[in-house]
């Protein structure tokens, strides 16, 4: 295992490219399964979480080729129609081979994705999802098996839950839907722009889809779909971390480019309240420190409303702001391990049913923290970057799973961070 050592003090400036989106790329790669052909897709990640989907396309049968940020995919013969354990407990994400499985082989088994720090991960509504498209679902040992013996028929679903839409649920559904005999209406869809990009891929293909981006889609069936080439859009996430590091630690200002800033216009307009300076044009956002920094409240929602990813993030950002902030998150209200971490840290935060008050300090001090999820590490190295003293981060892996060499990015702006054994 690794950690990083983030050096406090750091003074951002300067450019960073953001990378494919990590939560676009692994439905697409999914999506793949539906065409014997070739299809190209640019500007996937290099992170874990892509790796292990491709490794579970391979297990499959998949061909698979990858060279630099482009993957090359042909399932032209799959051996498989089932995503074992060992690779499903890895990546939660790889439940959404489970659409395009049904629709090509009319069966699928896919391992119960387990639980994760960020909270409990049920599938119910992309089972009922299915289901409601003709699969029959049965659950044993720890495996979902889907048969759908006559085919998937289109029909008209409900996909919202008790905390709204589901993004990967939408996309496994949409994804049977493609190839099911007639039409489906999605309602309650997930709205995401990682969603309207796989609609895009679908398309491209040759699928007949119209609403995506809203929360009414509508799918006419088709019975074949086509190889394709695809650029993934950018990773409104990561950006949304660079423009907290931005907030937190620019000199003057730091630029992000190969970004679309109209994904992140919940992000963008806390940050403003919160008194950073922002610009932006077609493919880049600036963004420059508070001169006179406040506080905000934000309650996390799908989209548009404020994305949960950003939210430990946000929390680093509080943390050293002047006044009091409160974050709620609706999503996954157990979503505060970074809490505990930064309180190691010196930050003054009380987490209670989901959400976290929190009061800014002067400066956060060092100390020996610990990763735990995705954007909680995230949060911890911007803690980091402006604590006092040099911040030991352990299991970065969790990091390494969805941003894209995020310690060279920050060193390219000017931050100082070492990644070493642990
Ligand atoms: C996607 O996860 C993202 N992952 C997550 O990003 C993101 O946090 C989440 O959407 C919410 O925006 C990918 O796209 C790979 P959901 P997903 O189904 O689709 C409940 C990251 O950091 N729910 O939209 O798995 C669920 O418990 C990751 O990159 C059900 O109740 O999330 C949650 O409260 C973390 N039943 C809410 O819905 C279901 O069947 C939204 O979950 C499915 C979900």
């Amino acid at each position: 295992m690794e950690k990083f050592i983030v050096h406090g003090g750091s003074s951002l400036s300067g450019n960073v490219n953001i990378s494919g989106s990590k939560n676009a790329s692994l439905p697409i790669l999914a999506a793949t399964l539906l065409t014997r052909e070739q299809c190209t897709i640019r500007r996937v990640p290099d992170v874990a979480d892509t790796n292990y989907m491709l490794q579970i396309l391979q297990n499959l049968g998949a061909e698979v080729e990858r060279a630099s940020g482009n993957v090359v995919i042909k399932c032209e013969k799959l051996r498989s129609h089932e995503a074992p354990y060992d690779l499903v407990r890895k990546m939660r994400a790889s439940v959404c081979v489970m659409g395009p499985l049904l629709a090509r082989h009319n069966r699928a088994n896919v391992s119960l994705p387990g639980g994760c720090v960020i909270g409990d991960r049920p599938i119910d509504l992309h089972l009922k999802g299915l289901e409601g498209l003709g699969a029959e679902v049965t659950v044993e040992g720890g495996n979902v098996n889907l048969e759908a013996r006559f085919g998937l028929n289109g029909n008209t679903l409900d996909m919202a839950g008790k905390h709204g839409a589901t993004v990967l649920g939408t996309d496994n559904v949409m994804m049977a839907a493609v190839l099911a005999k007639g039409k489906t209406v999605i309602n309650g869809a997930a709205c995401e722009p990682e969603v309207v990009d796989l609609a895009d891929f679908l398309i491209s293909m040759g699928a007949k889809i119209e609403g995506a981006g809203t929360p009414v889609i509508e799918i006419e069936g088709v019975t074949e779909l086509g190889g394709v080439e695809h650029t993934v859009i950018p990773d409104r996430i990561e950006a949304g971390t660079f423009l907290v590091a931005g907030a937190m630690a620019a000199k003057d200002t730091i630029t992000l480019r190969r970004v679309k800033h109209e994904h992140l216009t919940s992000v963008i307009e806390v940050l403003k309240q919160c008194g950073c300076e922002i610009s932006t044009t077609d493919t880049t956002i600036t963004i420059s420190k508070a001169k006179n920094p406040v506080g905000a409240n934000i309650t996390t929602e799908p989209y548009p409303g404020f994305p949960t990813d950003m939210q430990a993030q946000m929390c680093s950002l509080f943390a050293v702001t002047p006044g009091l902030s409160v974050v709620r998150d609706t999503i996954f209200p157990q979503r505060f391990m970074h809490a505990s971490e930064m309180k190691r840290m010196g930050a003054d935060i009380e987490v209670d049913d989901g959400t976290a008050v929190i009061k800014g300090v002067e400066q956060l001090s060092a100390a020996p923290v610990m990763a735990s999820d995705l954007r909680a590490s995230a949060a911890l190295v911007l803690s980091g970057l402006t604590a006092k003293g040099n911040t030991e981060i352990s299991r970065v892996y969790h990091i390494d799973r969805g941003y894209e060499h995020i310690d060279d990015k920050l060193i390219d702006l000017g931050a100082s961070i070492e990644r070493v054994p642990d």
